[in-house]
């Protein structure tokens, strides 16, 4: 006969995400705290903690959970729980989108505030970073643009790099100048954690070592096209080989990646190939140099 916990796992594995509530109606026949005992046996074997009352199954591969609701609310999320967080804020700038036929964000909109950066800092682990993707700076965001970074200081998420994203060829008219970049703002929470490998150490222990920052040395800018109108889902999507870029150079393999704005859910698209060896040729760690 199943297990409990075999039971509730085959049924949740093709969903991949479930609810206590979910878990309890599918056994109605079991007591609550036995059902809920057998999710908190197997975690970290058959399942994994998302959220307060939200699992999800483990299987090796990556996965990707919805959780509908205000992104700006991240009361479900513990202390310290996420690896990285990666995202698109709705920036509201009315004066840079008025006029013309750029029918820009018909989604709603806002101004970050010092508590979605103190939040952002609590759910994070330490030394992870926080991505965001920013607007070109213009004369009209210039001091909105400097406002987040002082939040993100306030909370203890510093200023580790910004790297822009040049969308290929493609330029949009403003009015006042041609544009066609956006910022990639990359905060670390408290000094960067051990992501790039220490080459000259690596080298002459044989052994790999890692030093404080991103996995490799950030580009002067991802060159990437935007997503063509055809091809879009959603007003504002963002590149996948972006998201995947990005996560590369901010990540490990096995990592939790929140995207609290996740309009067309690119984020939770991304499938990365990590790195884990230094080739033997290589004298930095950088595939730039
Ligand atoms: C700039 S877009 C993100 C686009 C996304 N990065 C992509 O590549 O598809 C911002 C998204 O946040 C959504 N949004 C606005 N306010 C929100 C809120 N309070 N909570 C969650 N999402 C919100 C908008 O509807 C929009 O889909």
């Amino acid at each position: 006969m199943k297990s409990l916990a075999n039971s509730i796992y085959s049924c949740f594995k093709k969903k991949g995400e479930f609810s206590l509530k979910e878990a309890y109606s599918k056994n109605s026949d079991k007591p609550k705290e036995t059902v809920r005992a057998r999710i908190y046996d197997n975690l970290g074997i058959k399942f994994e903690r998302v959220a307060k009352g939200l699992y999800k199954t483990i299987d090796g591969d990556e996965s990707c959970v919805l959780i509908e609701g205000d992104g700006r609310n991240l009361s479900m999320l513990d202390d310290a729980s996420i690896d990285c967080i990666l995202t698109d804020h709705p920036w509201l700038d009315k004066k840079s989108n008025k006029g013309g036929d750029r029918n820009f964000a018909t989604y709603d909109c806002f101004k970050y505030n010092l508590d979605d950066f103190k939040e952002k800092a609590r759910v994070l682990k330490d030394g992870c970073f926080l991505v965001e993707i920013l607007p070109a700076e213009n004369e009209n965001n210039y001091d909105y643009l400097y406002q987040i970074k002082k939040y993100a200081e306030q909370c203890g998420l510093l200023y580790y790099s910004k790297v822009t994203w040049k969308k290929g060829n493609f330029v949009s008219n403003t009015g006042r100048k041609s544009k066609n970049t956006q910022d990639v703002m990359i905060f670390s929470k408290g000094k960067a954690r051990n992501l790039r490998i220490d080459v000259k150490k690596t080298k002459e222990t044989g052994e790999i070592h890692h030093m404080s920052g991103t996995t490799q040395m950030l580009p002067t800018m991802f060159d990437i096209p935007p997503v063509g109108k055809g091809d879009k889902i959603h007003q504002s999507e963002l590149p996948l080989t972006l998201c995947e870029k990005i996560l590369q150079f901010v990540t490990k393999q096995g990592e939790i990646v929140l995207d609290s704005f996740a309009g067309s859910g690119v984020v939770g698209g991304c499938r990365i190939k990590f790195e884990t060896k230094l080739h033997p040729d290589r004298t930095c760690a950088s595939e730039y140099c």
